[in-house]
């Protein structure tokens, strides 16, 4: 495991393996505080964020290491026009690890042609978001002692929602887990997510209405309407506030249901629901400091290595406005496989 891009790249192997040291985190804390002693931490936010920006620092900190970096990219040289590529080569060189999130599709997977040191994506735009499925997948294990066979409810924006797709590509390592698909039309899940489930024969239901389901729900993931990644403020307005759990409607779900959410909440989780003791987005927050150290103590501790030279690009293959490739031409023309369909190395959109 050298960089972490898409959590769909580690096997079901290497996430036991890095929840069985995430657990023992959590139970002998005090045994790894000198687990990443005299390495660097660097924090590269493009994006706003709370949790995963403070969890990533808080974590490396409570393993020994140190942190560097920017929370807005206008204070970097990013806001003199540096190309990613640069940005990247400067601060791998500085860096025994380097935590990047960034507005742009397949920016994570750029970086890691260019980087030294491994790059952990902490948020590509709406595509994915592997370390929050960390923290998702360490809540449902320690909660309910195991991923297999549950009925996992995503519920909200599935088409920006970065979190929702890392989740899918996790769970679907495991066994029998059952997919209800709950959104408007116009927020399903992308075409390459679709693609990815129909080729693994995933076991799902796409619904608009969260009450019908919500009876059948071992884990219920809500998610934010993505504000910020809709092109048409239109669309926005037709699908906000179109869920909102609350205390009535969780009178009909199981006893034992885990009420989840990646957070920021806006409105999609009634207040009053916190005190329920289903709802466990707060300690779901907690749990990806321990995930994201575990995380740390795997990757900052490599070798650096120096990465092949790679093709250079001169005009971008890919048609997504949002993808990395739209404002970094250099990058190669990667091209890969999804479902037998060609797509976007870095973005996942078919090609056409
Ligand atoms: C999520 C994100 O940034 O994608 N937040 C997080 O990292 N915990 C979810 C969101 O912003 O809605």
């Amino acid at each position: 495991m050298r960089h972490l891009i898409d959590f769909g790249d580690l096997s079901r192997a290497e996430w036991e393996s890095l929840y069985r040291r995430c657990s023992d985190i959590m139970d002998h804390p005090a045994d790894f505080m000198d687990a990443c002693r005299g390495k660097v931490m660097a924090s590269l936010f493009y994006e706003p964020s709370t949790r995963t920006n403070f969890s990533f620092q808080t974590a490396m900190l409570r393993v020994g290491g140190t942190v560097f970096g920017f929370a807005d990219p206008r204070s970097s040289s990013v806001a003199k026009g540096e190309t990613l590529k640069d940005t990247i080569k400067m601060v791998s060189g500085y860096a025994d690890v380097v935590v990047m999130r960034n507005p742009r599709e397949g920016a994570a997977k750029a970086a890691s042609l260019y980087s030294d040191v491994p790059i952990i994506n902490a948020g590509d735009g709406g595509h994915m978001h592997p370390t929050q499925t960390t923290a998702d997948l360490t809540t449902i294990t320690r909660l309910r002692g195991g991923v297999d066979g549950l009925s996992v409810g995503l519920c909200g924006d599935l088409k920006n929602g970065r979190t929702v797709h890392s989740l899918i590509k996790a769970l679907a390592k495991f066994d029998n887990v059952k997919f209800y698909l709950i959104s408007p039309r116009e927020l399903a899940i992308p075409a390459y997510m679709r693609a990815f489930m129909k080729e693994r024969d995933l076991w799902n239901v796409e619904v608009t209405g969260l009450e019908t389901v919500i009876p059948q729900l071992d884990v219920l993931y809500m998610t934010r309407i993505q504000r910020e990644r809709f092109v048409d403020p239109l669309e926005y307005e037709r699908n906000k506030g179109i869920y909102i759990l609350t205390r009535q409607k969780l009178e009909r779900a199981r006893k034992d249901l885990l009420v989840m959410h990646p957070l920021p909440r806006v409105d999609e989780i009634a207040i009053d629901v916190d005190d329920d003791p289903r709802a466990v987005y707060f300690d779901q927050a907690r749990f990806g400091m321990f995930a994201r150290m575990a995380l740390l103590t795997d990757l900052a501790n490599q070798s650096r290595w120096r990465p092949s030279p790679v093709e250079i690009g001169t005009t971008p293959l890919c048609s997504n406005p949002n993808c990395i490739t739209q404002t970094d031409p250099y990058l190669p023309p990667l091209v890969k496989q999804n479902g037998g369909v060609d797509c976007c190395a870095f973005c996942d959109k078919e090609l056409g």
